[in-house]
């Protein structure tokens, strides 16, 4: 077998004859370049996922395919110099900036547009494993970062592990002012199940492993994912907190709280956005909305769409069909519009839904809509 990839997690070389990894031990699109021509330093520290994931049981089983010699993440790419697979697309720039017209929020020293772009379902079905067309996947995020969308939502938990690397490899290097937030706290063990797991040792490793597979030295914004109810609230916290001494994080946010749960997280750390589920449908964390806007933090609504369901409700249909307007753009306008501290993430596989949905930054509702929505 050449040699050509190893763990980065732990330094074995990899000894798999089927390793993904090592098929393209001079262009390994998961480990570290070794080919003896390569002449950039800077060299990839993706962590050898493929390699990593044959004896790892907790790994979706769509990732086995890998091992017959399909690799999606190398699909369509070509071999750099240095060895590794670049993805052709590029972001370019843009005049059309229409996140932008969300205006702005901060996040600590960060500042970014109000509208930003849940990377979830860029997954497979249900957030796991990979997606069907990993190109396509590309031109989606790409097309994210055209519009304006300088705040991308992820978490370890999708894929497991693939979303942050679809991200990593459609954007970086990352355009400046792009603020990735990761989220780490939930495991799968299968497809169904997202398991609590807010142990400190456990978030520590977790962070390691988004920052290798976000290519990042620090992570802008990392948010626990959900309080467990196994762990004490302080010590996960106290964990990021931790980490946030070590230059880990530059950022910490909390998702699925309750107002009592924030009040704890900020006696330990500062906490600069809360991720909780909002929507036209569900309102229930409306005394945490107001806690942010007191507080004058981000409040990040996830399902701001609300599903199918949300997307048809009787009202929406009167006031989209009275402002000639898409269900989805006015959902989204009137999150925009309830708070300022409102800073959505839609997700869509679908680049006219994102289209559509980034026109909410633009639009302005009239207080009759506003009254008609509720
Ligand atoms: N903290 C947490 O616990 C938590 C939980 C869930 C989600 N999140 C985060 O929140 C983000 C958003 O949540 P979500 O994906 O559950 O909900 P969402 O953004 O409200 O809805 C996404 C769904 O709506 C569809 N959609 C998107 N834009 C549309 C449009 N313009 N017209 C019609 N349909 C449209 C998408 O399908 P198409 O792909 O066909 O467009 C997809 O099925 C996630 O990506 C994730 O980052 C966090």
């Amino acid at each position: 077998m050449p040699g050509g990839c190893w763990h980065v997690s732990n330094g074995q070389e990899a000894d798999y004859p089927l390793c993904v990894g090592a098929r393209h031990a001079r262009n390994c699109n998961f480990g570290q370049c070794r080919c003896s021509s390569c002449a950039r330093k800077d060299h990839p520290k993706l962590p050898t996922y493929a390699c990593l994931s044959l004896d790892d049981q907790r790994r979706p089983k769509e990732f086995a395919r890998d091992t017959t010699g399909k690799d999606d993440f190398s699909e369509n790419a070509g071999p750099s110099r240095c060895g590794y697979y670049r993805t052709e697309l590029r972001v370019k720039q843009s005049s059309h900036k229409g996140a932008e017209l969300a205006g702005t929020i901060e996040l600590g020293d960060l500042k970014v547009n109000r509208l930003g772009f849940g990377a979830m379902r860029l997954c497979g079905d249900y957030a796991w494993g990979r997606p069907r067309d990993r190109q396509h996947v590309n031109r989606v995020l790409h097309r994210a970062v055209e519009l304006g969308v300088n705040l991308i939502d992820t978490a370890d938990s999708y894929g497991p592990e693939a979303n942050e690397l679809l991200i990593s490899q459609a954007l970086y290097p990352y355009p400046s002012g792009l603020v990735i937030a990761t989220k780490g706290g939930l495991v799968r063990p299968n497809r169904g199940s997202w398991v609590p797991d807010g142990r400190p040792d456990h978030l520590r490793r977790a962070i390691e492993g988004s920052l290798q597979r976000l290519r990042l030295d620090r992570i802008d914004l990392y948010q626990l994912h959900a309080p467990d109810p196994n762990v004490p609230f302080t010590e996960s916290v106290g964990a990021l907190a931790d980490m946030q001494r070590l230059g880990k994080i530059r950022h910490i946010g909390v998702s699925n709280v309750t107002v009592a749960q924030l009040k704890v997280a900020r006696s330990i750390t500062p906490i600069v956005s809360v991720q909780n589920e909002y929507n036209l449908r569900n309102q229930i964390s409306e005394d945490v909305l107001a806690a942010c806007e007191r507080l004058g933090i981000a409040f990040l609504p996830w399902y701001p769409l609300g599903g199918k369901r949300g997307l048809r409700a009787q009202r929406i249909k009167e006031v989209a069909s009275r402002r000639g307007l898409t269900h989805a753009a006015l959902s989204l306008a009137w999150l925009l519009a309830k708070s300022p501290v409102m800073l959505p993430i839609p997700g869509t596989r679908s680049i006219d839904h994102l289209e559509d949905n980034v026109l909410a930054a633009a639009l302005k509702l009239e207080p009759e809509d506003l009254d008609d929505l509720g």
